[in-house]
């Protein structure tokens, strides 16, 4: 019988907090079993909602935050009248190098090395070339064409416009 524990742990608070000599009358202690019920499925509801509003308001921030992501995330590089047909050049701030393997078509990877994660110095003789152990990348896919590196070069996005270069 859950309910006459329940029952008997309410009268015995009340006289001690009101400091009355309490009525135990049976009737009395059920209705304080049922106002109480009734309050907690008030606070309950009340919880409830307010978890509602609580995850509505997270929501709008995430819109908004998800919203500034691709504006901050695009980042302009240059002109790409700096990028020499059959070079290219290092932008080492946004670690990615930009190459034009032909006239107009233009390739981007990172400028991190793969063989242990230098920045690549230059671009020239159709490669991409790391300082530091003298590993080559190929500047029309990234590959490699000189060890001791063994990975490519992972791609990235630019998108040349209005002779401006964007990294997106
Ligand atoms: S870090 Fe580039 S060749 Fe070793």
């Amino acid at each position: 019988m859950p309910q006459e524990s329940e029952t008997r742990t309410v009268t015995a608070e009340r006289p001690g907090a009101a400091g009355a000599p309490g009525a135990p009358a049976p009737g009395n202690t059920r209705r304080g079993v049922l106002v109480g019920a009734g309050l907690a499925g008030v606070a309950g509801l009340a919880a409830a909602c307010g978890g509602g509003d609580d995850s509505s308001k997270d929501e709008g921030d995430g819109g908004g935050s998800a919203g500034s992501r691709p504006g901050g995330g695009n980042k302009a590089l240059g002109a790409s009248s700096e990028i020499p047909v059959g070079g290219g050049k290092v932008f080492e701030g946004e670690k990615v190098v930009v190459c034009q393997p032909a006239q107009g078509q233009f390739t981007a990877f990172s400028a991190i090395c793969t063989h242990r994660g230098c920045t690549v110095g230059s671009v020239s003789g159709g490669t991409i070339n790391c300082p530091c152990h003298g590993s080559k990348f190929k500047i029309t896919d990234g590959s490699v064409a000189n060890p001791p590196a063994t990975e490519p070069l992972p791609k990235k996005t630019v998108t040349v416009q209005g002779g401006q270069i964007t990294l997106t």
